[in-house]
């Protein structure tokens, strides 16, 4: 019925999410908060490290993309269900050694790594360094050879493919921050200096062609351009490369209109092309890697609020404030993402009120969903926002000074917190 597998309608007429009503959690923990259903994130986690069992005979590995949401718990989760991580800051790799994540199944990501990071990235080991470019290239192997280390990295590569998505969040074009592009010279020029650094080995490449993307030829077509990268590569300097990350991405339902392929279907077909076009090009298949955020996290979570007020302006619209906003959920505000919302104590209503929901925060553009259909509402009613999951907590903020709201982890309709909502006294913890 709903966007997601993990979410139902009790007796009560409550939304339920892995069996625990959100009524109920609303009271235990407060409004707003995250929830998570722990058997959702593991299904999806299985998903995915089987595909790698499937079709590459186990010859991968899945890295969980933090960046989606990263705690401790949700480490913990990824390192129990055989993954490896994948790290973007200093902080989400320290929150994963926190949890003793092997380092070797770690990948460090990012554009701009700070000469700190890439000194922490190197003392703790982890296990491969994507180079964005040559600053840090020269950098990474001064790092290394005062450490006396070899340190093994991939370069990032653009593969030039535009994915059907939301252009904030399209990465593989040559108009990107990211990584080297292919038809400038820069990525050969990377590869010949990475290769004639002594710290450094290089093992692969990867490429992320964007996120939330429903299609799966953009996929098979950039596995082909990185294979024919890496046959260029070893015509050009004879070194073979044994690495593929082919990133993250894969979409998943926001509107229950949404059509994205399921991601098994994606890994299946990719496999193919990078089996088939490997064995065509005389290269030997890669390890590859896979980076899914998202797909892991994003239909696990929904979000609780309370509704505050409600406020219709005669022929205008609707508000409906509730006690959170864009500092927990910044992606309408970014990005005008599409959720569906649903009046947790009021589930079994026909939604049939049209309405704004609006935050809390001192800014009018601080809307979490123009024009959605939810059940009439008062003000005390509990509102979920869907689908979560993903890019919600990790990318809250204390705007307003307002508190992170907890993350709470339901399993088998039992529910635990994972993170600890803020205090106000969390938000001058640091003030002087
Ligand atoms: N790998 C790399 C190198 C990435 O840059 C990303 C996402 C992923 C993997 C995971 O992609 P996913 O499977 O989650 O789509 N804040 C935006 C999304 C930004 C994604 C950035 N990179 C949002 O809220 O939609």
């Amino acid at each position: 019925m709903y966007v997601s597998d993990c979410i139902d309608i009790n007796s009560k007429g409550h939304l339920t999410i892995g069996g625990a009503d959100t009524v109920e959690l609303a009271k235990e923990f407060g409004t707003p908060a995250y929830v998570l259903d722990e058997c959702e994130i593991r299904k999806n986690c299985r998903a995915f490290v089987k595909s790698i069992e499937d079709n590459y005979n186990g010859n991968g590995l899945v890295l969980y993309a933090s960046k989606a949401l990263c705690c401790k718990e949700l480490c913990r989760i990824a390192m129990d269900e055989n993954m490896g991580l994948d790290v973007v800051s200093g902080g989400e790799l320290f929150t994963a050694l926190s949890v003793d994540f092997p380092a070797e199944k770690i990948c460090f990501h990012g554009n701009s790594k700070k000469y700190s990071e890439l000194v922490y990235a190197v003392d703790a080991g982890v296990g491969r360094i994507i180079v964005d470019n040559i600053t840090e290239l020269e950098t990474l192997n001064a790092i290394a050879a005062e450490k006396n280390k070899t340190v093994k990295i991939l370069l990032r590569i653009k593969p030039g493919i535009d994915a059907h998505t939301h252009d904030f969040i399209k990465t593989g074009q040559i108009d990107s921050k990211f990584g080297f592009a292919i038809e400038t010279g820069e990525a050969m020029e990377a590869v010949r200096l990475a290769l004639d650094s002594s710290c450094i080995d290089l093992v692969g490449v990867h490429c992320h062609i964007g996120s939330q993307i429903f299609e799966i030829d953009p996929f098979e077509l950039a596995a082909k351009v990185m294979l024919d990268f890496m046959l260029y590569v070893k015509k050009e300097t004879g070194a073979e490369l044994s690495e593929l990350n082919l990133g993250g991405g894969f979409g998943i339902k926001y509107l229950s209109s949404d059509a994205p392929r399921p991601f098994t279907e994606y890994m299946e077909q990719v496999s193919k092309v990078v089996k088939t076009y490997s064995k065509e090009l005389g290269l030997s298949v890669p390890f590859i890697y896979i980076e899914p955020g998202r797909s892991i996290v994003g239909a696990a979570g929904l979000t609780l609020y309370t509704v505050g007020v409600v406020k219709t302006i005669p022929d205008v619209r609707t508000y409906v404030s509730v006690d959170g906003g864009m500092g927990d959920n910044p992606r309408y505000i970014l990005y005008q993402s599409d959720y569906e919302i649903v009046c947790a104590n009021k589930a079994d209503r026909e939604r049939d009120f049209v309405v704004t929901v609006a935050g809390k925060c001192c800014e009018s553009g601080d809307l979490i969903q123009e024009n959605t259909k939810i059940q009439k509402v008062e003000p005390g009613d509990i509102l979920a926002v869907l689908t979560t999951g993903a890019y919600n907590y990790s990318m809250a903020s204390n705007y307003n000074r307002i508190p992170r709201p907890p993350v709470v982890m339901v399993k088998d309709g039992k529910a635990r917190l994972a993170v600890k909502g803020e205090s106000y006294e969390d938000i001058i913890s640091n003030d002087i």
